[in-house]
């Protein structure tokens, strides 16, 4: 059984890939029975969407997969390092961003790039898919599904026990 874990999923505006990949963990870490024990939120290192729900296209699509995305778009702020165990971003403009908020420190400790944790896919990034086609939209849930997915195999693994003297 994993440790109370707080989850921040990072990306640029917080209405196409973040809210997104909160609401294919969220189900997972439902679907897991581990809602009480590990808490899903997200944020955009951007503020230019502050209160809107995700973009239609990315609702419409992880609707289609079951998933209700009823996130508001909000700006990271630096109290996100104390409020948040790990900081999931999409990509290295993400992490390059976060430096407004965080120290080195903070965000070598806390930051990972998501697909870090895929299995099914090859990818160096989450795709922006906010210029893009629908089909787009759906190739970003595809890698969330597998990035998350690893994530909580990740986060459900019991940690390496100390090591022992000899
Ligand atoms: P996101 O996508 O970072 O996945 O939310 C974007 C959304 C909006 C903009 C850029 C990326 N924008 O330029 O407004």
């Amino acid at each position: 059984m994993p440790v109370p874990t707080r989850l921040l999923f990072v990306c640029l505006g917080n209405i196409c890939r973040s809210p997104a990949a909160e609401g294919v963990m969220r189900r997972l870490v439902a679907d897991a029975g581990l809602s009480k024990i590990i808490e899903v939120d997200s944020a955009g290192t951007a503020g230019w969407h502050k209160g809107n729900l995700a973009d239609p296209r990315m609702r419409q699509a992880a609707s289609r997969r079951g998933i209700t995305l009823d996130h508001r778009a909000r700006q990271v702020r630096a109290t996100d390092f104390e409020a948040f165990d790990l900081i999931l971003v999409m990509d290295e403009e993400n992490r390059r961003d976060l430096r407004d908020f965080a120290s080195h420190q903070q965000i070598a400790d806390q930051v990972r790039l998501l697909t870090d944790y895929q299995s099914q896919h090859d990818a160096t990034h989450v795709p922006d898919p906010y210029y893009g086609g629908e089909e787009d939209f759906e190739q970003v849930l595809d890698l969330l599904e597998d990035t998350c997915a690893g994530l909580l195999e990740t986060l459900r693994r019991p940690a390496d026990p100390a090591p022992t003297s000899t």
